[in-house]
């Protein structure tokens, strides 16, 4: 498995993830064979971000297939049982959801294992070629010579592609656009300071970190020109949830001019969910906030405030590029579009 690949699909046995909870100081690949097993890589963000999450979850369909009868009542009992590690990804309950579905209207002869093997590793060619469209639509948002902002992980680790916002901003310097990269810490999983800056390294690009807290003066400064991230759920009016703190530096990019850009597949926008207010939002434990692993630095057994995941309002929003175009304020009719429009060529 190479280094950088953050899950491979062995059909007919299972997958092999980089367990991305040990980054960057291990890179320890996970064979997962056992639905058990995915749910626990899921919830505990062995494999994360919203795109990837939708390749595990068609994953899991495929290994229930593969470790059950594969009948109605298994497939269905997995399918519930993905759907419930991360409520927040509309991606991870999608993917399982088509994968039953599928498997349920299957009349062939083809054993339904295998058609949910040949649908995961269809899916993850799908999120590679996603990727590279989203890429090239987002890259006019990066304006020439500009340090772009970035929160949490949106790269090839969340992908398994380019990535999404990552995937704009490395094309970018690629093509000598981008000049710089802030990357914000990410408390309290620190994705942005373990993952982000890791993936940034590989990709030869000047990279700053910074605290969470230092968001609203890194843009009041003027040296940001533009700041992209990621979602896990567009909601249809545009309101959208990512890894919390998104919201906060949305606003600060709001006071001080700076364009606030989402970057996401189409498969992350959920018509089917009116605004923002109808987004589960995953709250985890509190140990995540009083230290990190085994450090701590809080008293043991405080209370913690912690959700996984803010909503942005659309207002702040100043485009939101997907794989196959860029919606634009007022986002509803756009978004109702591109999820109708046809899906990037391969
Ligand atoms: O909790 P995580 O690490 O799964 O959260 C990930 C994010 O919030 C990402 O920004 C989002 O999923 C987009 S990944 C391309």
């Amino acid at each position: 498995m190479a280094a950088h690949e953050p899950l491979r699909i062995l059909p007919g046995i299972g997958i092999e993830i980089l367990d991305q909870t040990l980054l960057p100081g291990e890179e320890r690949v996970v064979r997962i064979c056992t639905l058990g097993a995915l749910c626990e890589a899921i919830s505990a963000l062995r494999v994360r971000g919203a795109p990837l999450l939708g390749l595990a979850a068609a994953c899991g369909m495929a290994i229930a297939a593969e470790t059950t009868d594969a009948g109605d009542d298994a497939l269905r009992e997995a399918c519930a049982a993905i759907d419930k590690t991360r409520p927040t990804a509309v991606d991870l309950g999608d993917a399982a959801r088509a994968a039953l579905a599928r498997a349920l209207a299957a009349q062939g002869a083809q054993p339904r294992r295998e058609l949910l093997w040949a649908d995961a590793v269809d899916y993850l060619a799908r999120r590679v070629a996603e990727d590279r469209a989203l890429a090239a639509h987002g890259r006019s948002f990066i304006p020439h010579g500009s340090a772009a902002l970035t929160h949490c992980n949106t790269g090839a680790l969340a992908t398994a592609g380019i990535g999404t916002a990552l995937g704009v901003l490395t094309t970018a310097w690629d093509a000598g656009v981008l000049s710089h990269c802030y990357v914000t810490e990410t408390r309290p999983l620190l994705q942005g300071a373990r993952l982000t800056t890791w993936e940034l390294a590989r990709a030869g690009v000047p990279t700053t970190l910074l605290p969470d807290t230092a968001v609203a003066s890194l843009l009041a400064s003027g040296r940001v020109g533009v700041a992209v991230t990621g979602a896990d759920r567009i909601a249809a009016n545009g309101d959208t949830a990512n890894k919390v703190g998104t919201y906060g530096i949305a606003l600060a990019a709001a006071r001080h001019g700076v364009p606030f850009v989402i970057a996401a597949p189409t498969s992350t926008v959920d018509i089917s969910t009116a605004s923002g207010a109808a987004i589960p939002v995953e709250f985890r434990a509190n140990d995540e906030v009083g230290g990190f692993g085994a450090h701590r630095w809080a008293p043991d057994g405080l209370d913690a405030y912690n959700p996984a995941f803010d909503v942005t309002p659309a207002d702040l929003i100043t485009a939101i590029v997907t794989e196959r175009g860029v919606a634009r304020p007022p986002f509803a009719g756009a978004l109702a579009a591109l999820k109708a429009a046809p899906s990037a060529g391969r």
